[in-house]
């Protein structure tokens, strides 16, 4: 984790005495936009789970993998990243834009540090921009005006919620939140989501117990139960997997056996749907 960071400066609605996710989430990555309490929350999360920097790198890579295969293969060309977290290069817009120059990205966090620091990095970018928005609240975010300036939501949106649905409770109804999101959007449109298993790994547990004692969230659910989340959208190979399995671009490649992952590697899964 990194020694050097921003100043300690707190903004309107930044509450820098309480670890926030997205801020812990960018010191477990190195990055400088974080306070004490979340370099202490960090540092605790690391203790419980040592290989937690290893489980968000993996979670970033197939950030990227996936954005990939919806640009380059899928065509799409509007992207939601809703729970898009502080900038981390490289960021999903860039990723994008390297295939698809003209790529537009709505950034959507409910954390209101991400607006500051995101809206810097995009001063000049008129295709991109960032807005504060509950994804527990479907209905704001596709009503949004920025959401409206920025996005066309009468052709294919790819709705990307990554490293953020386990923040989700059973009881705010993730998977109707998801239908709420996808169900207005046209054919066409795709639903990439990376997530938590629980198949009854100590790992797993471990992920799950350090967020829950941090934050209040960071819920692993059963595959089959987050397979739901897709509702009747079609699965694009290879399907909801283990992130270090999982290479949409090409689900022909050659991945490592499920026994052969290390328990670390059991903790997070990717997949992506299409709207039919
Ligand atoms: C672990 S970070 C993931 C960041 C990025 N998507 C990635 O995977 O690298 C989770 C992000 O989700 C945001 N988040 C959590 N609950 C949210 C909610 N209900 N609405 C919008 N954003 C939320 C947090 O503020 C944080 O920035």
């Amino acid at each position: 984790m990194s020694e050097e960071t921003t100043a300690e400066w707190s903004g309107p609605g930044i509450d820098n005495s309480t670890p926030s996710v997205a801020r812990v989430y960018n010191a477990i990555l190195g990055g400088r936009d974080n306070f004490k309490a979340d370099r202490e929350a960090a540092e605790y999360v690391s203790r419980l789970v040592p290989q937690v920097e290893q489980c968000a790198q993996a979670n970033r890579c197939a950030l990227i993998r996936g954005v990939q295969y919806l640009v380059r293969r899928a065509g799409i060309d509007q992207i939601l990243d809703i729970g898009c977290g502080l900038p981390s290069e490289p960021n999903t817009h860039e990723v994008a834009r390297e295939i698809n120059p003209d790529a537009r990205v709505v950034y959507v966090d409910n954390d209101p540090m991400v607006l500051s620091h995101g809206r810097a990095l995009l001063d000049t970018d008129n295709a991109t921009t960032v807005v504060t928005a509950d994804l527990r609240d479907p209905e704001g975010i596709l009503g949004h005006a920025d959401v409206r300036a920025f996005l066309d939501l009468d052709r294919p949106v790819a709705v990307v919620i990554v490293g953020t649905i386990m923040q989700i409770n059973e009881h705010e109804h993730p998977d109707e939140i998801i239908a709420a999101l996808m169900e207005p959007l046209p054919s066409g449109s795709h639903l990439f989501l990376t997530a938590w298993p629980d198949t009854g790994e100590a790992a797993q547990r471990q992920l799950s117990q350090a967020c829950l004692e941090t934050f209040g969230n960071g819920w692993i659910r059963p595959v089959e139960r987050l397979r739901e989340h897709f509702g009747e959208l079609d699965m694009v190979p290879p399907g909801l997997e283990y992130v270090a399995r999982w290479f949409p671009e090409d689900p022909d490649a050659p991945v490592p056996a499920v026994a052969d992952l290390e328990p670390h590697q059991h903790t997070q899964m990717a997949g992506i749907a299409k709207k039919p």
